[in-house]
């Protein structure tokens, strides 16, 4: 075979004792080439961190270092080998078994939705490479159809550890960087990777779910432009059904694939080993499940706790306004947004909001009453100025002292302090 490097990717032709011949994949972290190991005359598969994206970005080798360490853990058949990991000429490598075969989102890709019986082939064999690796403690954090292998031979073997995170106690990086949290495919991702907390096995069984979902309908369930977009969508539309894009799903397969993708993570198997179960049909298949009902009770549930958070950022932004905070208001006004704010309780903020916009910058503002904006000034130099020479000052920047009772409403509502020199700034007129 030739080789077909791609000429804006510069590489060494050989990396340890391969020699790379092919370009097939290109993702998140790297470079993914066929390989040739001649001394054991087989096909490899070498993955790495080009040496320039690994200088600007050290977590994508720790990425590379997880997934070769991930993967030296689990032993399936079902998951690709790893053969070796190395790194020559400063480039980091991991080199694993070829499947010579393609994706599984490369054949819907091409044939469109899978028959029933191939899908859940395909999503049962992933499920055995899943639980091999949940037996051992590790979460795969990205599974779906573009990592999952379909050999010529039939074979079915999951890929691309990348976002492994171990479960041995060990630091994880990604925890510690912050960034690892939103690192998988928002279109698979479970609901709870909206919120802060800790994932577990269930969450790769959502995203076996949405890929079983994708394998039979041809599509995935939500999809929106961005990730917080399609993670609301996740979180807040109801499921339609797989039947109704493939009205030839027989409804035990439907109800299995809507269990493993269950929005509430306690309706879902607890790991990979009971999904397969369910998949195998060793646990009944739920009789054709109140989907509807269920969903639609999330979402009422869903609805309220928005409207509570809403209120409580509403409730932050009035008290930002009132004691001069507006950047941190409309951060909170921000946040309410996003939710399922009280139209009208966000609209009289946005206006205070924006009447403080209009008091010039770098005063520090406060608002007397709710009908008068008055940019108040606490002075820091003047403490150490005589009260004439700081008056003087304050009223060449056009500031004046404030009224008895300006001053009254303005200790209301912050901590002046006893020594603090204060003037006011009245508000540009319009
Ligand atoms: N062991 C392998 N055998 C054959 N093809 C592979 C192998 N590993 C990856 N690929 C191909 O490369 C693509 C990207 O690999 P993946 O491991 O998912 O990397 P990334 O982290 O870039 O997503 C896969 O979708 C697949 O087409
Ligand atoms: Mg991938």
């Amino acid at each position: 075979m030739t080789p077909e490097l791609a000429p804006e990717e510069p590489l060494p032709r050989r990396l340890g004792r391969y020699v790379l011949e092919k370009l097939i994949g290109r993702g998140g972290m790297g470079l993914v080439y066929l390989a040739r190991q001649d001394e054991l005359d087989r096909h490899v598969v070498v993955k790495i961190v080009k040496a320039d994206l690994a200088k600007d970005n050290p977590e994508l080798v720790g990425r590379l270092r997880r997934e070769a360490r991930a993967l030296g853990r689990v032993s399936s058949d079902h998951v690709v080998m790893v053969h070796e990991v190395g790194i020559d000429a400063g480039v980091p490598y991991i080199a694993m078994e070829y499947v010579d075969g393609v994706s599984a989102a490369a054949l819907v890709k091409k044939e469109g939705r899978l028959p029933h019986s191939e899908a859940t082939r395909i999503v049962i064999g992933t499920a055995r490479g899943l639980a091999a690796a949940h037996a051992v403690g590790v979460l795969h954090r990205d599974v779906k159809p573009g990592n999952i292998l379909v050999g010529r031979d039939g074979r079915v073997k999951l890929a691309d550890f990348g976002l492994a995170r171990l479960c041995d106690g060990a630091p994880d990086e990604t925890a510690l960087t912050g960034a690892g949290d939103m690192l998988g495919t928002p279109e698979f991702m479970a609901p709870e990777n909206a919120e802060p907390g800790i994932l577990d096995e269930r969450s790769d069984v959502y995203s076996l779910g949405v890929t079983y979902y994708a394998l039979l309908a041809g599509r995935v369930p939500f999809t929106a432009q961005g990730v917080m977009a399609t993670l609301r969508k996740v979180l807040l539309e109801p499921v339609v059904p797989p039947s109704r894009h493939a009205p030839d799903v027989p409804p035990d397969v439907e109800a299995v694939c809507l269990r493993l993708m269950a929005r509430d993570k306690r309706s879902r198997p607890r790991d990979a080993g009971a999904a397969l179960a369910l998949l195998t049909g060793q646990i009944p298949a739920v009789a054709p499940m109140p989907v509807d009902e269920v969903d639609q009770a999330t979402v009422l549930v869903k609805d309220a706790q928005e409207r509570r958070e809403a209120s409580r950022w509403l409730d932050k932004a009035e008290r930002h306004l009132d004691e001069g905070f507006p950047g941190a208001a409309e951060m909170a006004l921000e946040n309410a947004r996003q939710l399922q704010p009280d139209p009208e309780r966000l609209g009289v903020l946005a206006r205070r909001r924006f009447m403080r916009s209009r008091v010039p910058r770098g005063m520090n503002c406060l608002e007397l009453d709710r009908s008068r904006a008055v940019a108040l000034y606490v002075s820091i130099e003047p403490l150490e100025l005589p009260p004439a020479e700081a008056e003087a000052r304050a009223r060449s920047r056009g500031e004046r002292l404030p009224t008895a009772s300006e001053l009254e409403a303005i200790r209301r509502l912050r901590d002046v302090p006893a020594n603090g020199f204060l003037t006011v700034k009245d508000p540009p007129p319009g």
